[in-house]
């Protein structure tokens, strides 16, 4: 039996429509339902339905075998955590961005509103330049708008919530896609099962 971390969410349901195509279905996913544990005996697969940004502490800690989530939350969280594959989607970047018409004060420290502080402050590390971070939960945009800060380092797909905010990337800090995870005992315990869910993932492409 493997258990799976699942996220809720857009990138949960093509994880899951993968897992599905290769042998690891369990149709009660799918139904309208508030249950968060799902199994199928005969397929020998649990998904378990939890926050995309809880998948890799589901897995880490082993209550979970293996899960799916983004680069940008590995990146975020450094789990203790095999990354076995790139599943190829989901894909955005983690960028800096700011209002179209910013300008920098380099004698100040940058203002930094972020979901990523971590990040964020590696990479501002890495250029030596002084900033102080807000913490925010979502709706990043709106800071630099109000003035809250000067920048925000966020998540950008299609680049349409900064277009319609007026704003635009600065920097690129990293790539980002979907990430198949393992936990380290489970990997040794349950090599034979991981590995045949990553060749069918393989043959798939
Ligand atoms: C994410 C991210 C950006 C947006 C980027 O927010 O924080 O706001 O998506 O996508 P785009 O480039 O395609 O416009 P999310 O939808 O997760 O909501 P949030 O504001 O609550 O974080």
């Amino acid at each position: 039996m493997i258990n799976v971390a699942l996220p809720k969410g857009r990138l949960g349901d093509s994880v899951y429509e993968l897992f599905d195509k290769i042998g690891y279905s369990c149709p009660e996913l799918t139904e309208n339902t508030r249950k968060l544990v799902f199994t199928n005996e005969e397929k020998g697969v649990s998904y378990v339905l939890v926050k995309p940004s809880d998948v890799a502490v589901y897995v880490e800690h082993g209550a979970a075998d293996i899960g799916v989530v983004g680069k940008d939350v590995l990146l975020e969280t450094e789990p203790d955590v095999y990354e076995l594959y790139d599943l190829g989607f989901g894909k955005c970047a983690l960028a800096v961005a700011a209002k179209n018409d910013w300008i920098e004060d380099t004698r100040l420290p940058l203002r930094v509103a972020t979901k990523y502080p971590h990040v964020a402050q590696s990479y501002y590390a890495s250029i030596n330049r002084d900033i102080e971070i807000i913490k925010l939960n979502g709706s990043i945009e709106l800071a630099p708008i109000l003035g809250l800060s000067d920048v925000i380092v966020d998540i950008v797909e299609t680049g349409k919530t900064l277009r319609e905010n007026n704003m635009r990337v600065y920097t690129r800090i990293a790539p980002s896609s979907a990430r198949l995870i393992a936990n380290k005992s489970s990997y040794q315990f349950k090599k034979s099962e991981i590995g045949t869910l990553i060749s069918r993932v393989e043959a798939l492409e």
